[in-house]
């Protein structure tokens, strides 16, 4: 459970391969948190990886998307945009369809493995399914960006909250994507999102967006948070399933961050590239639709290892992240974190 780690930093959920069991199993060991991702992953490929990090761990967490409504966008056009830039890498366009992401099978699968801590992200799950994994003793938490989405997730049952600041790399987990502002709704920053959030709900929260060094965790522990969550400072890690051409990115640190909807229809940060200049204005609202349509477009631009047309997502800090083992990122953190501390001490 997340309150009784040594260290209070967590390894966020990264999907598409990168937060592997042997990261979790890292982060576990050396007292802090880890969890799997199981956006877009099928059923049984998330339960492997729960089966192999238990080889390791019994205490992790699984990350489930919540499914939203089909979008009712006409996707014609941004559909003729992506099928022209596809035909560069000589590949297709994918069908632009909704899926659920295998949403109530993975309910039932961390269910059925008592998975000890289950967050969410892009929704709040219904209050039957927090009562299911209550049943089971696992630990609800679920990621919000505004006060109103944590008063919802309070009334679902949610244990604790993991506040997103804009300055998170990857999706934004805002429940609805208002299709006007490229943040879907109000853009809080980490620290007002933190405060904002504390006014509304007596929950414990877990703060997460644009942290990478030790000084960071130790600024949300003293705003009142129980953990922080960090996504961008594990994408480096050796661990992490991160590719080559979006750790020379991260490791170059040329590009500005931005959000896009373009590549998921779903408003994400990531480095600013060619396709992000190409297509944003075009960006229907539309997830997981148009995750669907570039699918085949990113695979060819990975298999060439072409960055301009690849989501590098990162957050605002991420030219602070640090490549090294898990672990000793973990231990350092914690060692940066006691001295900020103590540092902050003498100024008061
Ligand atoms: C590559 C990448 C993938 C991510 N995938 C997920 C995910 O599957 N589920 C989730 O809840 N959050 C996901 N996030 C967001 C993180 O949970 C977290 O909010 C974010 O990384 C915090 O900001 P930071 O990257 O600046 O540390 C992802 C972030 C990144 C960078």
């Amino acid at each position: 459970m997340i309150l009784e780690r040594d260290v209070p930093v967590l390894a966020a959920p990264m999907a598409g391969g990168i937060s592997t069991p042997e990261l979790v199993a890292a982060v576990g060991s050396a007292g802090g948190f880890g969890f799997l991702a199981a956006g877009y992953a099928t059923k049984s490929a998330v339960a492997e990886q729960v089966l192999e990090t238990r080889k390791h761990t019994e205490d992790f967490g699984v990350n489930l998307f919540v499914p939203g409504p089909r979008s009712g966008a006409d996707l014609g056009p941004y559909r003729e945009r992506i099928a022209a830039q596809a035909a560069r890498f000589g590949a297709r366009a994918g069908e632009p369809v909704w899926n659920d992401d295998e949403y109530a099978a993975k309910v039932d699968l961390v269910v059925a493995e008592r998975v000890p801590v289950v967050s969410f992200t892009f929704g709040c799950p219904d209050e039957s399914t927090v009562d299911r994994l209550h049943d089971v003793d696992t630990e609800v938490v679920v990621t919000v960006t505004t006060p109103e989405e944590a008063q919802q997730a309070a009334r679902a049952g949610a244990d604790m909250l993991c506040v997103q600041g804009a300055e998170a790399g990857g999706h934004r987990g805002c429940f609805t994507d208002d299709a006007v502002s490229a943040g879907g709704g109000p853009l809080y920053g980490l620290l007002p999102a933190l405060r904002a959030v504390r006014a509304e709900v007596d929950l414990p929260l877990i703060a997460a967006g644009g942290l990478v060094r030790g000084e960071d965790v130790a600024g949300v522990l003293s705003a009142g948070a129980v953990a922080a969550q960090l996504g961008t400072a594990f994408l480096v890690c050796d661990e992490a399933g991160t590719g080559p051409a979006q750790r020379a990115e991260i490791a170059a640190g040329e590009r500005e961050t931005v959000l896009t909807r373009s590549f998921t229809g779903r408003p994400a940060r990531g480095l600013r590239n060619r396709f992000i200049d190409e297509n944003e204005a075009f960006a229907p609202a539309a997830y997981p639709e148009i995750n669907q349509l570039t699918k085949p477009l990113r695979a060819a631009a990975s298999a060439e290892g072409d960055p301009e047309a690849l989501s590098l997502w990162a957050g605002q800090a991420y030219r602070q992240a640090r490549a090294m083992p898990a672990a000793d990122l973990v231990r350092r953190l914690r060692d940066e974190a006691r001295d900020a501390m103590a540092q902050a001490r003498t100024r008061l």
